[in-house]
């Protein structure tokens, strides 16, 4: 773990402890109650007082401000029907809109109750209690109804915290490979970039942008396993360390093979260094035979090999790089890749000086899980 960054492995013990660690059972959840009767509103608060924090609304339009301000606070709201300006259902409809989480109980006259059910579903509540309500019963429902909403919150919060510390893991692994050889400093993180740039002009779907980008972050993997003085041998590789280097794209597939959510990218890591004219390694698979996914990454790869500095070369310059795809389109490269490759240089070479912040953009996996670092 030598390679991780402080900041990395802070992320990763917090994330465990997190999932470890269930949320406090004695903290006080808030209720929101919404009725245009001050009456109601008194009975409801008394029913309720010192087991909840309470908010309090008399009409929809005053009760979608105090949403609008707490929301991220409210477990569960209780709200009347019959209320001026808006009524309970029009009000529960626009929380089920933006708070989805938050339980939804009505308090409803019998007389109510016919025209309502299709609202009701469309307010997705939890339950409707008929008025008069019984204190006891209305305090059972909200309790039954607060554990839902724990269960549903901590199953969320859960979720999205291994995805985080999935996608954490897979970025501290590929800075970790990339740390291996001061020449490939950021490489994997621009080899993705760049297949992103592709994939989404390519229209990709979103769950194949998550795949590839971290396809992209992982495609070496298999250098973890190369010595030290064949990967940062400063001058040109004899043919036998040349096919020892040759076993990486092989070796990162058995690598990641064996993690079930990542099988279907193993095979893109074994085939990043087949060629369209089937001269490539390991298998030598020509055209289509390649899947896409592999296509971008090889194309991405070796845009960036050429225009980074290594042990035994200088840096190609950018123009020169695009040349060197247009004149390998059809032998090395899928010749359609190369065309949207070219066609979307301006995008590549912004990305390229400005990694960090073009990966903030294009990052499917970060985005989709909101994750701030
Ligand atoms: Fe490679």
């Amino acid at each position: 773990m030598d390679y991780l960054a402080g900041k990395e492995t802070e992320f990763l013990n917090e994330s465990i402890e997190k999932v470890l660690l269930s949320e406090n059972p004695d903290e006080k959840k808030t209720i929101l109650l919404v009725d245009d009767e001050e009456n109601n509103l008194q009975l409801l608060k008394r029913t309720l007082r010192g087991k909840y924090e309470i908010l309090t609304a008399t009409d929809g339009k005053k009760a979608l401000d105090v949403v609008s301000e707490h929301g991220d606070d409210i477990s569960l709201i209780v709200s009347d029907q019959r209320m001026p300006e808006m009524s309970g259902t029009e009000f529960l409809k626009q929380i089920a809109k933006q708070h989805p989480d938050i339980v939804k109980i009505l308090l409803t006259g019998q007389a109510d109750t016919d025209i309502m059910v299709d609202s009701i579903n469309e307010c997705q509540i939890y339950q409707y209690v008929l008025k008069p309500f019984d204190p006891i019963e209305l305090l059972e429902t909200i309790k039954s109804g607060i554990d839902k909403f724990d269960l549903a919150h901590n199953k969320t919060a859960m979720l999205k915290d291994l995805r985080e510390l999935f996608y954490k893991t897979i970025k501290s692994i590929s800075s970790a490979l990339d740390a291996k050889d001061p020449y490939t400093h950021g490489h994997s993180m621009r080899v993705t970039l760049y297949s992103l740039v592709l994939a989404k002009e390519l229209g990709l779907d979103d769950k194949t942008l998550e795949e590839i980008e971290t396809a992209g972050l992982l495609h070496d993997i298999g250098k973890v396993g190369i010595p030290q003085s064949i990967l940062c041998k400063p001058g040109k590789l004899t043919d036998e360390e040349f096919e020892v280097m040759k076993s990486h794209p092989e070796q990162g597939e058995k690598i990641v093979k064996k993690i079930k959510k990542l099988d279907i990218i193993s095979d893109w890591l074994k085939t990043h260094h087949e060629r369209w004219d089937g001269k490539g390694y390991p298998s030598g698979l020509k055209g289509e035979e390649i899947p896409i996914s592999a296509r971008i990454i090889a194309l991405a790869d070796t845009y960036d090999a050429m225009t980074s500095t290594r042990s035994y070369r200088q840096a190609l310059s950018h123009d020169v790089a695009i040349e060197e795809i247009k004149r390998c389109a059809g032998t090395q490269f899928d010749p359609q890749l190369a065309e949207l490759f070219i066609k979307n240089q301006d995008k590549i070479l912004a990305a390229k000086e400005n990694p960090e912040e073009y990966y903030e953009k294009y990052s499917y996996l970060k985005n989709s899980m909101g994750i701030k670092f």
